[in-house]
This record gives structure tokens, C-alpha cells and sequence, in this order.
């Protein structure tokens, strides 16, 4: 399973590409920055306070949100099968909240922060970090605990996510637009796997996936869920 930004568009949040995208985040100028510009260690380092008061409206957005059908549909698919992981981009900590539990989060979980000289780690208020706070008392200074452009993925989720696509039988492929690396890859890295896109447009893999779903996450996802269920009566599973 590999989930992205469209997997929280019908709980109200944008995604990063497409029609449903956030408005470009702009520089004191008013000039917009493409996103790669202000989310990587680069950006950070020329205006904290600006990427701070980015993120911190995000926060806010994500603590003001509810799963959605389609994150509940795969909460409770987790518990019909026994090898189940979730690998998700997102970081709106959506997934966890809806009541998964083998979630992987390959960017991270915005609702922390973290030191980027010493790695102590903080949990966020709900309306974000204040740009006063962000001095850490080691010297450092805290950054959102997210990965950012041009920096690697958590060593342990990327590989258990990796693990989880090369021994898969069947792989959904959710609400992303797989064009950000490496997470992408884990779509040709279930050699093996039958491939669903869930997605209402085509994504820069729907040459390579074996049956597509032109349809939001929190319609078909719902229903697939209902459909495996049929014949388990003993399936830990809960109806709404
Ligand atoms: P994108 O914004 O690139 O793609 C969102 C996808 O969701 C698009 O393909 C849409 O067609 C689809 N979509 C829109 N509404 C949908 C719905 N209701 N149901 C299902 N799909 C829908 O988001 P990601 O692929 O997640 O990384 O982006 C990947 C990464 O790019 C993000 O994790 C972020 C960004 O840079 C970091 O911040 C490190």
C-alpha cells in the first residue's frame, strides 16, 4: 500500500500537484517559491522563520482535519490480513489517527519537530511552533521532523517499505502522483504484485500498474474494503 496527498482531500486538505494543490508558498517579496525551494535544508537555512510560519499553517490545517472514509476503509483492512503495511508520504499523521497501526511514514509526522544539530525531538501545539522558539538550547535550531528535498528517507521505515513491496502479493497505489523519489519506486519494486491505482487522474506510474480505479480514495476504498470482507465473518472488522 503506498498513499499520498490526494488521500486527504476529502478530509479538506490540499495536495502538493494538481487541482487540488495549496497555493504556492511566497517569499517576503510576494514572489512565489516553488515548493522544492522552501522544503529542503537550503531553504531552512535562508529564512527559518519563513518555512516556520509555512509549516505552522499546515499544522494548524492537519489538526483541524478528520480521516475520511478512505483512511477508515484501510484501518480496517489492516485487520483482515496478517501482512499488511501501509507506507504513506503523508505526513498528516491522518492514517494513524483513522486507527492503522502497520503504517510506515516515509516524510515524516509534521507533528513533531526536531533539533537539527542535536536530533532531540518535541511534539508540536496544534497552531504550530512559535518562530521565538525555534532557537534549541544545544546551539541548533528546531526544524519540522519531516524530510525534506535532497534528503534521504528514514533508513528503517524505507526499508520495511521496500521489504513490504518485494514480497507483496497485491500493492495499492493511492492518492499519489509518484513522481517524488524514491517513494515511487515502490511501485516497480513489487516485481511480483498485482498493481491498483486508486486516483481519479493518472499518475506518472498508470503505464505500469495492472488495473486502475478512476475514482477518489474515500469512494473506492470503502467498497473494496466491503467486498474483501464478504466471507470472513470472523474477520476483526468493524461495520459503520
Ligand atoms: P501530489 O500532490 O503530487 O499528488 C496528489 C495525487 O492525488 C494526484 O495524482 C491527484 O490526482 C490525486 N487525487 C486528488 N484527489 C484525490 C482523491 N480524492 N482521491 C484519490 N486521489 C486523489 O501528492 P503526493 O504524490 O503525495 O513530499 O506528493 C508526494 C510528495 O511530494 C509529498 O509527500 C511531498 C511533496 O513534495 C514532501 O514534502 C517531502
Amino acid at each position: 500500500m503506498l498513499t499520498g496527498a490526494g488521500m486527504s482531500v476529502e478530509s479538506g486538505l490540499p495536495t502538493f500537484r494538481g487541482a487540488n494543490a495549496f497555493e504556492p508558498p511566497r517569499e517576503g517579496s510576494g514572489r512565489p517559491l516553488r515548493f522544492e525551494e522552501l522544503a529542503s535544508p537550503q531553504g531552512f537555512a535562508r529564512d527559518p522563520a519563513l518555512v516556520w510560519s509555512w509549516y505552522n499553517a499546515r499544522i494548524a490545517a492537519y489538526a483541524g482535519a478528520r480521516p475520511n472514509a478512505g483512511h477508515e476503509a484501510l484501518a480496517q483492512m489492516e485487520a483482515l490480513y496478517e501482512h499488511f503495511l501501509l507506507a504513506t508520504q503523508n505526513v498528516d499523521s491522518l492514517h494513524r489517527r483513522a486507527g492503522s497501526r502497520n503504517v510506515v511514514e516515509l516524510h515524516g509526522d509534521l507533528r513533531e519537530a526536531r533539533c537539527s544539530k542535536c536530533g532531540h525531538r518535541t511534539v508540536i501545539a496544534q497552531n504550530g511552533l512559535p518562530v521565538e522558539e525555534i532557537e534549541h538550547r544545544c546551539g541548533g535550531r528546531m526544524r519540522p521532523n519531516v524530510v525534506w528535498f535532497g534528503e534521504m528517507l528514514p533508513a528503517q521505515a524505507w526499508e520495511r517499505a521496500q521489504a513490504a513491496a518485494a514480497s507483496a502479493d497485491v500493492v495499492l497505489v493511492v492518492g499519489t502522483s509518484a513522481q517524488v523519489y524514491p517513494a515511487a519506486s515502490l511501485v516497480t519494486l513489487s516485481g511480483r504484485a498485482y498493481v491498483i491505482e486508486i486516483n481519479p487522474d493518472e499518475s506518472a506510474v498508470a503505464g505500469a500498474v495492472d488495473a486502475a480505479l478512476r475514482e477518489s480514495a474515500a469512494h473506492a476504498l470503502p467498497r473494496i474494503v466491503r467486498s474483501l470482507a464478504v466471507g470472513r465473518p470472523n474477520a476483526r472488522i468493524r461495520w459503520h
